[in-house]
């Protein structure tokens, strides 16, 4: 029979079996499919794995504390943290066309992973062992859309990591690629992984880089986490967040609209809240949220975000809107 902790027994033996005594690297994002993807590597091998958490500034409040204490705490893998928050904002300076902020966002990415892999290569070496594995949160869905085919054909976009350099070869240690998201939901809760990591909405590799309507810079993304931070607070006091699907927060950084706040008028930036009902994020519908949750959450923003004025409402399905503004 079918249950998370067969899973997790069938798949420590799997593991065990691939990587022998060799040494395991994984990607942290903060995302469902990595996390419980380790904790498993975790559960199997212990201290061969390590895991690299790239903090490229683009996470939402609370986000990388996450990744840094609470994964740490309850699944004791040894983490590596890279702080890259200065050059991915060095790297997206003036820039604002959004696949462009994509493509950025992904090379830096890559390269800041490929570095900090080296290093575990290099300090591993020095303890007498090899990295040879790469663990990757692959699931079912994926495997089915990419062909089933086997190796790096399945590592889908940037926010994986993909195109590692001719040195560091990897071979892929894929526990989920047989299950489906709420398998991996359960299989994290049962292997202790927090339920605000298990439970996290879909949100994108680019971060809130693509949020911003306009360039990103470090006082842009601060003004779109503390609003962003504000609404999934009070979505989430009125529990509706397995609801809705995602309730992407977007800040039009280059709108500005007159208000009146506090002694006098402003001139402040309009946040769009975007909240979706979705199956599969392929199609989405607006979500009818109740108007007192709407309300709450438009007066504590401009209360609470100084350089904000405005809250609206996206009320477009996809088709024709994407989910994202960018
Ligand atoms: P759209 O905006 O295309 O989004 O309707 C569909 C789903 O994909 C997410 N999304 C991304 N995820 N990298 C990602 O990892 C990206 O560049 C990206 N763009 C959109 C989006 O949050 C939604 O769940």
């Amino acid at each position: 029979t079918w249950t998370p902790a067969n899973v997790i027994d069938d798949q420590v033996a799997i593991i065990r079996e691939q990587v022998g005594d060799a040494r395991v690297i994984c990607g942290l994002s903060g995302g469902v499919d990595s996390s419980v993807a380790a904790a498993l590597v975790q559960k199997a091998v212990g201290s061969q794995l390590t895991c690299v958490f790239v903090d490229h500034g683009l996470l939402r409040e609370g986000e990388a504390e996450q990744v840094e204490v609470d994964f740490v705490e309850s699944t004791g893998v040894q983490l590596k943290v890279v702080d890259a928050r200065e050059r991915f904002l060095t790297a997206l300076a003036g820039v604002s066309d959004p696949e462009t902020k994509r493509k950025i966002i992904g090379r830096e990415f890559i390269r800041v992973f490929e570095d900090a892999a080296r290093e575990v290569v290099e300090e591993a070496g020095e303890s007498g062992s090899e990295v040879k594995f790469l663990v990757q949160g692959t699931l079912y869905p994926d495997v089915v859309e990419s062909g089933g085919g086997e190796g790096a054909a399945n590592i889908k976009s940037h926010h994986n990591v993909g195109g590692l350099p001719d040195d560091l070869q990897f071979s892929l240690v894929e526990p989920l690629r047989t299950l489906f998201k709420d398998e991996v939901r359960a299989v994290g809760l049962e292997l202790g992984v927090p339920e605000v990591i298990v439970w996290r909405q879909p949100f994108p590799g680019p971060g809130l880089g693509i949020r911003i309507v306009g360039d990103v810079t470090a006082e842009r993304l601060e003004i779109l986490r503390a609003a962003d931070a504000i609404a999934r607070e009070e979505l989430s006091k009125a529990g509706l967040d397995r609801e809705i699907w995602q309730c992407p927060v977007v800040l039009l950084a280059d709108v500005r609209s007159v208000g009146v706040q506090g002694d006098g008028r402003t001139y402040g930036h309009p946040i769009v809240l975007r909240p979706v009902s979705s199956e599969d994020a392929m199609t989405a519908d607006w979500t009818r949220l109740p108007y007192d949750v709407l309300s709450i959450i438009s007066t504590r923003i401009t209360n609470e975000v100084r350089e904000v004025n405005r809250v609206v409402l996206d009320v477009t399905s996809k088709p024709p809107g994407t989910i994202e503004w960018e």
